[in-house]
């Protein structure tokens, strides 16, 4: 079966990106990294591509009056390239509603806490004054409203009695790594589908100790 073509959105470090082009890399995997785009000129995540021989777009978005110019300009990158799947790894931009429209369905992100729980900003630091004792990250279909859409993929993270943000993220990040080429491998193989605002994973296919793991990595 043909891979399908992904492109990765990013704005910093890249290591979310960096899974993907691992897990990529072996012949089996039903999607290759097409394209990584990214709205900060210098990005590691670029360095990260290039080192990976993926062709790259660097589309800086001050170059943009609006944020629909900028967001019909990464269109156009990615229906140029012929993408079919975007993966958002780490990209600091709110998309407009007609971009999340345009790409309903084939579009994921990964955030960093168990959503419903913490969207936004500084969710290690939020679920650690909240005192949850477990934490962990969602990979989920991207709607207009911000860390929403149908959930794909959770791995749970246990809070530590002496946990800090630091100690707290990077476990978490950890588990991310692991959780977003799982997730992607399945959508790729065509094995989610969205029913009534719930991503529906094939019974063939789940693997539900694998994807919720307490305690990960
Ligand atoms: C990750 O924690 C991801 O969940 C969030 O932004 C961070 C990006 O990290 N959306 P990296 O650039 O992938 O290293």
């Amino acid at each position: 079966m043909a891979k399908r073509r992904v492109a990765v959105l990013a704005s910093g470090r890249g290591s979310n990106l960096q899974s993907l082009i691992d897990a990529a890399a072996a012949p089996g995997f039903p999607a290759e990294i097409a394209l990584v785009v990214c709205n900060v000129p210098g990005a590691f995540a670029i360095e990260r591509a290039r080192n990976a021989g993926i062709a790259t777009a660097v589309i800086d978005h001050r170059g943009f009056a609006a944020r629909e110019l900028f967001d019909a300009a990464l269109d156009e990158a990615l229906r140029g390239a012929g993408i079919e799947l975007i993966c958002l790894a780490g990209f600091m931009r709110l998309l407009t509603p007609g971009f999340t429209w345009g790409w309903e369905g084939r579009m994921i992100n990964i955030h960093p806490s168990l959503l419903p729980a913490f969207p936004g900003l500084h969710t290690h630091r939020r679920a650690l004054a909240a005192g949850v004792k477990l934490h962990g990250c969602t990979v989920h279909f991207v709607t207009a409203a911000l860390d929403d859409g149908p959930i794909v993929a959770q791995a749970a993270v246990a809070v530590l009695a002496d946990d800090d943000e630091d100690r707290l993220a990077a476990r978490v990040l950890a588990a991310e790594h692991k959780l977003y080429p799982r997730a992607l491998q399945l959508i790729a193989a065509g094995s989610v589908r969205i029913e009534g605002g719930r991503a529906i994973i094939d019974a063939a296919a789940a693997e539900p100790p694998a994807l919720l793991n307490p305690g990960a990595p």
